[in-house]
């Protein structure tokens, strides 16, 4: 029997960049991950950790000036180093990004069913009219009624919660293998957000797509992923099956994390993690977190713990 196969495989990624104003600065760091086919993985972590770039480099939709090293690997293929026509026609078959804001990613004189099918019929995938179908059975199944009628609406006519169910459907149009979500929930209120997460649980069971859902919320993550990679400063610092990274997390970043998200059902104190997130760009040599870390000693400056990180400082023991 073979076991499931990797889709993505994310190998030591790093990432330099040259902006304006400094040269070469540190972004990422040794980022390695995979997603099995059909997995959803999460990364999670604060902003500015390294989650959107890591995206972005897989997606080849980096800044001017980005350095990238290491291996981003797809369906057994490197991806890194592609010519623009190869990754051009990857992102148009295979992957697609959801983001934050859809207003921004759309044409607002266009109509839903102008930017739902015109991507795949110009892309010769499929006609007018079965493109049109498939759009239309597709807003049906992440539950916006009426579909056929939505098709003539205008962006500025669907509520945010629409508007991102409708960017999902742009993206299973061209049945990709892989689907990127952005913080795609965040800007939503929290029951219009409850109704997308359901729509992107829903996406496993009957698309067969791999997700890499991106967040900074940890109860997030754990509602939709069977994986969490947690990034601080540029670099994955944890990953691990959901479940039990959520409920026994070895890093202490994790674990902070964790303390410091508000809960509904509890009147445990919020503890807010002190200190301010360290950037990829500051970090030294050592474990990029050991200024807020509780558990942190001489060591943690000089050397970043190994693999699944620190499961002497989870015991509250001194490391070694
Ligand atoms: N276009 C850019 N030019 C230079 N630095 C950038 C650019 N975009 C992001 N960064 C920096 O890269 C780091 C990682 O950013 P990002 O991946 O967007 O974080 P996240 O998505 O986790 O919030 C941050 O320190 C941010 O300031
Ligand atoms: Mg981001």
């Amino acid at each position: 029997m073979t076991g499931p196969a990797p889709l993505i495989e994310i190998d030591k990624l790093g990432l330099v960049l040259t902006t304006k104003k400094r040269a070469d600065v540190t972004i990422l760091r040794d980022v390695t991950f995979a997603a099995m086919k059909g997995e959803v993985v999460a990364i999670v972590g604060e902003s500015g950790s390294g989650k959107s770039m890591t995206t972005r480099a897989i997606m080849d939709l980096l800044p001017a000036g980005a350095v990238v090293s290491g291996s981003v690997r797809f369906d057994g293929k490197q991806l890194l180093g592609q010519t623009k026509r190869e990754l051009t026609s990857f992102r148009a078959t295979r992957a697609a990004m959801i983001y934050q804001d859809p207003r921004a990613h759309i044409n607002p004189v266009w109509t839903v069913g102008d930017f739902l099918v015109e991507a795949v019929v110009s892309a010769g995938r499929l006609t007018r009219q079965q493109a049109w179908q498939k759009a239309v059975q597709l807003l049906g199944e992440v539950g916006i009624e009426d579909a056929e009628r939505r098709m003539a609406f205008y962006p500025h006519q669907l509520s945010g919660g629409l508007l991102q169910r409708m960017m999902i459907v742009a993206a299973l149009m061209p049945d990709p293998d892989l689907i990127i979500a952005d913080e795609a929930t965040t800007a939503l209120d929290v029951t219009v957000q409850a109704e997308v997460m359901k729509v992107f649980r829903s996406l496993r069971d009957r698309h067969d797509v791999t997700l890499l859902f991106i967040t900074h919320d940890l109860d997030l993550a754990a509602s939709v992923a069977d994986t969490i990679v947690v990034m601080y400063a540029g670099r994955v610092v944890e990953r691990g099956p959901a479940r039990a990274l959520y409920e026994t997390p070895s890093h202490p970043y994790t674990a902070a994390l964790l303390r410091a998200r508000p809960k509904a059902t509890s009147r445990e104190r919020l503890q807010s993690i002190p200190g301010k997130p360290t950037s990829a760009a500051e970090a030294g040599i050592g474990c990029a977190f050991a200024d807020r870390c509780r558990f942190a000693a001489d060591v943690c400056r000089v050397q970043v713990p190994e693999g699944s990180a620190c499961p002497r400082h989870r015991r509250g023991m001194p490391p070694r």
